[in-house]
């Protein structure tokens, strides 16, 4: 890469060039990053560039051999639940993130529902260019970078998003046909398996096994299904800027390319996919009822040349749009000696925050600082 070209091209990005025309431009394609692909480009638009000292800063940044952990869920209805438990507030404690493997879900179903994000992206761009919309009233919708309009940079991937804001609202026959199946098998278990997570995660908390639960936290969830082609410049932008997840919990679905880096311990480390696996991570709901105990961790996703790559996100919001409710530090984790941290909060106030202000702009959690 030529660092001097590079800064030069993206100072002259901030000062001199309409970025709101050019961005209006490509949203107006409603063919996402893929149709640029599609169309063959070789140098990727300036839009997509990221500022030169992000750049800079990234040549300095290294390698490392840390692994996120790896959690086996065989057993949790069993003899190994306490170890699972332990396991489960290391690395929410420490990490943000673990991945799991024996979860129960069959590898079928991930691995269809992989197939069917790919095949909605891929069939005929007019069929899904009748699924683009920024209108986030619609439970289902494409488009390009949900902040695309507000970012600074924009990102080098296409989302196609289901919200099921209470579970009873959505009717499967508004899925994309080419992936219904798939999307609707795909929930059943996800939305399994979060309940299990959310035992765990109150159990390694130290309250009762059902009390995540109990204060809504599977609730309502959003499926954020992104496609990230291949990019002929993956050095100059990401396929996800740095965030924090506005959940509570989010649990994703990646297939074997790579590309999620976690930041740990000062640096970012490359979360390995692992066939049949899932990767979790706490949100930042559940750092603020937690009280700070677990951490919600700040996450990208690097472009590649090697592509396209998909991946799934079901992010766990808690009650929001239907009633809603407040939360704040759960009183059983607080003390004279370890005070409340954090206000309370309504989670529909915090995602539409999260999500309407750019993606790297990670000020949420300081938002709700007492
Ligand atoms: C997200 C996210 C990571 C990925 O959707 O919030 O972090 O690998 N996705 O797509
Ligand atoms: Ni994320």
């Amino acid at each position: 890469m030529d660092i001097y070209d590079t800064s030069r091209m993206t100072t002259q990005t901030v000062t001199d060039y309409h970025r709101a025309k050019e961005v209006q431009a490509f949203d107006d394609t409603k063919a996402g990053v893929k149709g640029l692909v599609d169309a063959g480009i070789v140098n990727i638009p300036r839009i997509f560039i990221r500022p030169p000292e992000e750049l800079v800063e990234e040549l300095t940044s290294h390698q490392t051999n840390f692994q996120v952990p790896v959690i086996d869920l065989d057993g949790v209805r069993g003899n190994k639940l306490e170890e699972i438990v332990d396991q489960v507030r290391a690395a929410a404690e420490t990490w943000g993130f673990f991945q799991v493997v024996n979860h129960g879900i069959p590898l079928n179903v991930l691995e269809e529902m992989i197939e069917g994000i790919r095949k909605f992206n891929e069939q005929d761009v007019e069929l899904k260019k009748q699924f683009y919309t920024r209108d986030r009233t619609r439970n289902v919708r494409f488009n390009s970078n949900f902040d695309l309009h507000y970012s600074r940079t924009a990102n080098w991937r296409d989302t196609l998003t289901i919200s099921a804001l209470a579970s009873t609202d959505l009717d499967p026959n508004e899925y994309p046909e080419v992936c219904r199946d798939a999307v609707r098998e795909y929930i059943k278990n996800v939305t399994k398996l979060a309940e299990t997570l959310f035992e765990l995660l109150s159990l390694a908390l130290g309250l009762k096994a059902e009390h995540l639960q109990e204060i809504g936290c599977p609730k309502e969830y959003t499926l954020l299904c992104h496609y990230y082609p291949s990019c002929p410049q993956p050095d100059l932008t990401l396929g996800a800027s740095g965030h924090s997840d506005p959940s509570f919990l989010t649990i994703l679905l990646q297939d074997q390319i790579g590309g999620l880096q976690v930041f740990h311990d000062n640096q970012w480390v490359g979360v390995q996919p692992i066939v049949g696996g899932l990767v979790v991570n706490i949100g930042d709901f559940l750092q603020v009822v937690s009280n700070d105990k677990f951490k919600s961790v700040n996450h990208r996703v690097v472009a590649g040349h090697v592509g396209p790559r998909v991946s799934v996100a079901c992010f766990f919001m808690g009650h929001n749009a239907e009633i809603p409710k407040s939360y704040g530090p759960i009183k059983e984790l607080t003390s004279e000696e370890n005070p409340p941290i954090y206000r309370d909060f309504l989670a529909s106030e915090c995602f539409n925050k999260g999500f309407s202000t750019a993606v790297d702009d990670n000020s949420l959690l300081h938002q709700l600082k007492l």
